[in-house]
């Protein structure tokens, strides 16, 4: 169960990554060239939320399972590195992340002009994947690294 449930969030970062930068770039395109909000652009803006909100489903029960987690709140004393990343600082960073992009995402829907949904989707996923970035293990992350494709 472990294994598979890490592969799985292993992999949904990719998709996570994916369709956050596309909406960025459609946001930026949108606001530049001025064109208009269009179904695919609302359904682009739907799924983004929607996988970032099942790669954090399946992070809150990779963290009941995770045994660096385990370790993090065994009460060891030195839980500093790779288990204070993946049991704190892993958790809230992707928390924060997933609120301003579900925010970003309902305040887009609302707009009423073109412009401002681009702009407010824009800006809101921006931030997110900058911050769900931040917050990967990569294997060039200072915070603790992982490989960039488990099997
Ligand atoms: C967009 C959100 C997220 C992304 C992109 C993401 C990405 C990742 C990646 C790439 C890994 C390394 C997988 C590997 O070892 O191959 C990982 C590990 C992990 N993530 Fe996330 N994550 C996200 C959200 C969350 C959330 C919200 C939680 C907890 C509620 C969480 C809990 C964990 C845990 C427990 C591990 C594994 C620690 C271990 O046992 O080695 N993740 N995550």
């Amino acid at each position: 169960m472990y294994s598979t449930l890490l592969i799985a969030h292993s992999i949904l970062r990719w998709l996570v990554m994916l369709s956050l930068l596309y909406s960025v770039y459609r946001g930026w395109q949108g606001i530049s060239r001025q064109l208009g909000f269009t179904e695919t652009d609302n359904s682009l803006r739907h799924w983004t939320a929607t996988i970032a909100h099942t790669q954090l489903m399946l992070g809150i029960v990779l963290y009941t399972q995770s045994p660096m987690v385990k370790f993090y709140f065994s009460g060891y004393e030195d839980t500093s590195g790779e288990a204070l990343f993946f049991g704190v600082i892993h958790i809230i960073l992707m928390l924060v992340a997933i609120v301003i992009i579900t925010i970003g995402s309902a305040k887009a829907k609302r707009q009423p002009a073109d412009v401002q949904k681009f702009r407010t989707m824009l800006t809101y996923f921006s931030l997110g994947l900058l911050i769900i970035f931040i917050a990967i293990p990569w294997p060039f992350s200072p915070l603790a690294h992982r490989s960039l494709i488990r099997y």
